[in-house]
């Protein structure tokens, strides 16, 4: 019987194999170590586990291991903006890009993630919104899992709330590092002092107490204190020396996807890996399709993407799930066996989900 082994298969997911074998400690695998394998069956329930599914294509998959190495050119770092509702995010961001995004948004409130490149004094930086909103958790989940650094956005006339834990927990979980930017600082009745100590019993210490997160004060109005966050930013990024392969054929995520009456499915991906072009044939989940064209958040029509570069794709034939990988194949006959392939794992998934309980089955094969 095939086998996998637990340390290619966390590379491939580009998850850490402590992670991975503590999962399969949590469903009663007590035994495994980094030298094991599992079987095919045990590897596609644990992929689950972080929204993979494991293929009998390796011959695709495999090329996108390069989304994951340390090593190729450099690359600009994507940052996460989180935090509660109406803490700043996208005040901030809009600050950072000189436009006017949070004034133009349905009643103020981040409805979906954005995504942009802006060129800052301390170079290229990918910026991701999120929505603060208690109901996008998991949007946010999958906003640190594409994330280099999460911004963790706290407003210092609120301080540390509900949200807030869920996005320093989101962030600890996809082992990003946290800068926190605490936010309104302009405002009268801000209180800097009693976020700090709020923050504190978060785990988060400040290095002015000896603790090793770097937290600005910031006003995302006003501007002040912008520059030494995007400071902290690069220091940040260039201790992470974050790497991607640029040559080969591209890889990265779906940032969101949606469908628009005059331009068909738009899907805003983040390339991570390899160099995107029009005229590339490129699956994303159960979706495949010739890019017809490639535009930049802001609209402008370019014909490649490198790593680290969001970019709308038009000429998928449906909209692939955000949080979804994409990546480039060979030819259309490639991506029409892929994605039959997956829909085939995913029926039978579904039926093995309908059948007996899972950690039963896990548990008897001990
Ligand atoms: P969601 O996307 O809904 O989660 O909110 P958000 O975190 O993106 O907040 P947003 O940027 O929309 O800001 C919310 C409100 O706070 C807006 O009215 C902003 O003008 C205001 N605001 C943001 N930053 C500052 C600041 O530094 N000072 C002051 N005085 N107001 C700010
Ligand atoms: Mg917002």
């Amino acid at each position: 019987d095939e086998a996998i082994q637990i340390s290619d298969m966390a590379h491939q997911m580009g998850v850490k194999a402590s992670r991975l074998i503590r999962t399969l400690w949590g469903m009663g695998m007590r035994n495994i170590t980094i030298n094991n394998a599992v079987d095919v069956e045990t590897a596609e329930l644990v992929a689950a586990e972080f929204g993979y599914t494991i293929e009998n294509v390796s011959f695709q998959e495999d090329e996108f291991i390069g989304a994951y190495e340390d090593e190729g050119e450099l690359r600009a770092p994507v940052v996460t903006i989180m935090g509660h509702v109406d803490h700043g995010k996208t005040t901030l961001l809009d600050h950072i890009r000189k436009s006017q995004v949070a004034g133009g948004e349905a009643g103020g409130i981040t409805q979906h993630i954005g995504a942009y490149r802006v060129e800052t004094d301390q170079g290229p930086v990918v910026f991701i919104d999120t929505p603060g909103h208690e109901a996008f958790g998991a949007m946010r989940s999958r906003g640190a899992a594409v994330t280099d650094i999460v911004v963790l956005i706290v407003a210092a006339d609120d301080g540390v709330m509900p949200t807030t834990r869920e996005a320093i927990a989101h962030a600890k979980e996809a082992e990003v590092p946290i800068v926190v930017a605490i936010n309104k600082i302009d405002k009268p009745d801000s209180n800097v002092g009693r976020v700090e100590q709020m923050l504190m019993k978060e785990g988060l210490v400040g290095e002015k107490f000896g603790g090793e997160t770097t937290i600005a004060h910031i006003s995302a109005k006003t501007g002040e204190g912008v520059n030494e966050l995007l400071e902290s930013l690069a220091v940040q990024a260039e201790v992470l020396e974050l790497r991607a392969p640029v040559e080969g054929p591209a890889a990265g995520t779906v940032i969101e996807s949606r469908v628009d009456k005059g331009r068909g499915t738009v899907a805003t991906v983040l390339v991570q890996a390899g160099e995107l072009h029009k005229g590339d044939i490129v699956v994303a989940n159960e979706f495949s399709g010739k890019v017809r064209g490639l535009y930049t958040p802001a609209g402008k029509k370019v014909k490649n993407a490198l790593p680290s570069t969001p970019v709308e794709l038009l000429g998928l034939d449906g909209a692939p799930p955000a949080g979804e990988r994409f990546h480039v194949v060979d030819s259309e006959k490639d991506a029409r066996q892929i994605v039959s392939h997956r829909r085939e794992q995913r029926r039978r998934k579904e039926s093995v989900l309908s059948g007996p309980s899972l950690l039963e089955r896990i548990k008897s094969k001990k």
